[in-house]
């Protein structure tokens, strides 16, 4: 069989398991950029407003049709590539993992604060919702220096 840039178990479909991860990280940070944004807009819309009813369908919209399927594949995608090149004992790795799983907790705390808007309850200020706001580009910076610099 044809095994052109392969290694590991998944021979020559490595490289396409790798693309298919990152197209799926775009589509999953492309939400995670996108929601606390508009966690900002509904939280500034007047209560019980049609406005504040519109922000909180496209949320639900955002997270059940990109974010969720996005994060789930990503994670499929990864944890296969790992199992494949073997390099869970290196830091890289170690310190991308623990990234990722501060992101996959950051979507999760999104979620239930869109859950929360929608049941008309405002818990978070203005100020801790525009903060939040950096962490993706944080993350993003770390993760691509740690897969592709592999500085540890
Ligand atoms: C969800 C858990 C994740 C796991 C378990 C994981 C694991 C991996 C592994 C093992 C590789 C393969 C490296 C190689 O073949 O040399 C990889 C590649 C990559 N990952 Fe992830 N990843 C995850 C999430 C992410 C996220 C959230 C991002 C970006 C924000 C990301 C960005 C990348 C990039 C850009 C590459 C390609 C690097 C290259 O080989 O040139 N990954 N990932």
């Amino acid at each position: 069989m044809f095994d052109w840039f392969g290694t590991g178990m998944l021979g020559s479909a490595y490289l396409w398991v790798k693309a298919a991860h990152v197209v799926f990280v775009i589509f999953w940070m492309a939400g995670l950029f996108m929601l606390p944004r508009f966690l900002v807009y509904h939280q500034e819309a007047a209560p019980g407003s049609a406005e504040e009813k519109l922000w909180a369908h496209r949320e639900a919209r955002l997270i059940a049709i990109i974010m969720n399927p996005a994060m789930v594949a990503v994670w499929a995608l990864g944890l296969t590539l790992i199992v494949n090149i073997g390099a869970s004992g290196e830091w890289w790795f170690r310190l991308k993992f623990l990234s990722v799983v501060g992101l996959t907790w950051f979507h999760m705390w999104m979620v239930g604060y869109a859950r929360k808007l929608a049941a008309g309850q405002r818990t978070a200020s203005g100020r801790t919702l525009r903060l939040l706001n950096e962490i993706p580009s944080l993350a993003t910076i770390v993760i691509v220096i740690l897969v592709i610099v592999r500085p540890f």
